[in-house]
């Protein structure tokens, strides 16, 4: 696994429309993009920062990390902690899975891919049969509107725009499992857990709430659909009611505005369009506003070659190349250098995330007071697994909060993991005592304490609140306090305030 974040390092940004001010945004991802370095190569296992590389088939090989094919088995750190550890709750956050272009490229065919599921195409996975029949059942689930009327399986002979592919599925199928298997041991949730005990939720695209069903039923095989509510996130930030925050938007256009600029004076970026113009007898601008990335990384994930064109006596035809696609990929690693210098995409991101932040701590904390020595066990049990089914416009500024930025650009079906452990009881040798409420014996109580995860990595140190944390035997993991005077206060340092609504609505100087 370390290896393979070596090998495929990818920093995509995001573009245009991240603000929620339309009920779904489009992803437009790729129309501005960078790239950096895997966060989990460096201190602990002694690597060196590799030096980004600008030749094409690094490039390359980047590109293929980032459509993430389901064909080896993964490592994942979670569930790992040091003996007599308990694991109190899982937040998941994932990217849906390998789709379909969101944008065709003019005069092109688009690409030939049947999104419909089938055990006898490639890739599958053993559950898939099961995993068809168990969604046929999905009436029976609990549907937070316009949920209900969204198609639980992809189901287009030939791909809808934006479609979830089988591959997308597998994916997350996959993970799903992954997570089964780390948690297993740690009973997370019992084989006939209670309907508050999992919290699911997904914008209202198909690709994001299929993908979160296919995570689940991977985690949950054959889950009990009468038990299950999903619910319905309407802004790709996961902002719920608290989304109104103008100064997120200043920082949002100036960044985009720092995007188009740097984009407009790299010359062999605009030689690589003018280029592909004229093969497809396009206006440059018209090409430009196609996004081609999108559908040239689909092509590549899909191992079909790049659209060709009939020559024609004009002088347009022939193919796009892996050179063109190079070039734009250079400058999308450009892109990412610059947009961490500049910083304006953190504030932005800060921001942005904070409500879905907040959400996390409040739920931990929720959690931890459920499990105080001596408290009885409350009448339908915590939330101790939430899954949040989203897109790389929400986990790209998710990483970027929690200043998770070398982190590479969210792949297909790429994880963020929040896991809350209580540490062993600090009174050895000491009978439990059954307390009372504000009972001084109750601070024996094990410590609280927080991993966050991208993709099986354990990047816990590296975040912004745990990052000059000192590790020691006694504490090995991070204190969930870290955590919550981040979100609650830390967090908006940058903006020299120590609260959300200072920093949103605070005049510009
Ligand atoms: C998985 O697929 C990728 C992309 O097609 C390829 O580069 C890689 O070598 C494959 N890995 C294995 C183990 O087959
Ligand atoms: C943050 O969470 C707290 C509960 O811990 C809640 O009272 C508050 O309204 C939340 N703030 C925002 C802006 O969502
Ligand atoms: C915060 O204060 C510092 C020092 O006074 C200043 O340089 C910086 O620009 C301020 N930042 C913001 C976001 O206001």
């Amino acid at each position: 696994m370390v290896s393979a974040v070596a090998a495929h390092l990818l920093f995509f940004l995001v573009s245009v429309n991240l603000i929620p001010t339309t009920p779904i945004l489009e992803e437009r991802p790729f129309q501005a993009a960078g790239g950096g370095i895997g966060v989990a190569l460096v201190k602990s296992r002694k690597r060196v920062f590799p030096v980004p590389h600008t030749e094409e088939p690094s490039l390359i090989s980047e590109a293929y990390g980032y459509c993430n094919t389901p064909n080896r088995t993964e490592q994942a750190w979670e569930g790992h902690s040091p003996a007599d550890y308990k694991l109190l709750s899982v937040q998941v956050m994932i990217r849906h899975g390998d789709r379909y272009p969101l944008y065709s490229i003019p005069k092109t065919r688009r690409p030939a891919i049947d999104c419909t599921l089938s055990i006898s195409k490639k890739p599958s996975h053993p559950l898939m049969k099961s995993f068809i029949s168990h969604m046929d059942q999905g009436g029976r689930g609990h549907w937070e509107s316009p949920l209900g009327s969204v198609p639980r399986l992809p189901n287009h002979g030939v791909c809808e725009m934006g479609e979830l592919t089988q591959t997308g599925v597998v994916q997350h199928l996959q993970s799903g499992q992954l997570l089964h298997q780390a948690y297993k041991r740690h009973n997370l949730l019992s084989f006939d857990w209670l309907p508050r005990q999992v919290w699911v939720e997904t914008t209202g695209k198909s690709r994001t709430l299929q993908s979160g069903l296919a995570f689940l039923y991977g985690f949950l095989p054959d889950f009990d659909w009468t038990k299950v509510t999903v619910r319905h996130q309407w802004s790709t930030l996961f902002c719920g009611s608290a989304c109104d925050c103008p100064a997120r938007s200043r920082y949002l256009e100036e960044e985009q505005r720092r995007q188009y600029r740097l984009r407009v004076a790299d010359t062999e970026l605009e030689k690589a369009y003018t280029d592909m113009a004229r093969t497809l007898g396009l206006a440059t601008r018209q090409l430009r506003a196609a996004n081609p990335i999108d559908s040239l990384l689909c092509h590549l994930c899909h191992g079909l070659s790049f659209p060709c064109v009939p020559t024609e006596d004009s002088g347009t035809g022939g193919c796009l190349t892996m050179a063109q696609f190079a070039v734009i990929r250079r400058q999308q690693l450009d892109d990412e250098v610059d947009r961490r210098r500049v910083g304006l995409y953190h504030k932005y991101a800060v921001l942005a995330m904070y409500p879905y932040l907040n959400r996390t701590a409040t739920k931990m904390e929720r959690v931890a007071k459920g499990s105080e020595a001596g408290r009885q066990p409350r009448a339908g049990g915590e939330e101790v697994f939430t899954l949040s089914s989203a897109h790389d416009v929400t986990m790209a500024p998710l990483l970027s909060a929690l200043g998770l930025e070398q982190a590479r650009f969210p792949r297909f079906a790429a994880r963020v993991v929040f896991e809350l452990w209580k540490g062993p009881s600090m009174t050895p040798g000491q009978p439990k005592k059954r307390v009372g409420k504000g009972d001084k014996s109750k601070a024996k109580d094990g410590e609280l304490f927080i991993r966050v995860l991208y993709n099986g990595e354990d990047l816990t140190f590296y975040t912004t609140f745990c990052r000059s944390h000192d590790r020691h035997a006694s504490q090995p993991l991070c204190p969930l306090k870290n955590f919550l005077s981040f979100v609650r206060r830390d967090m908006f340092s940058i903006f020299n305030t120590t609260s959300y609504q200072e920093a949103c609505y605070r005049r510009p100087d």
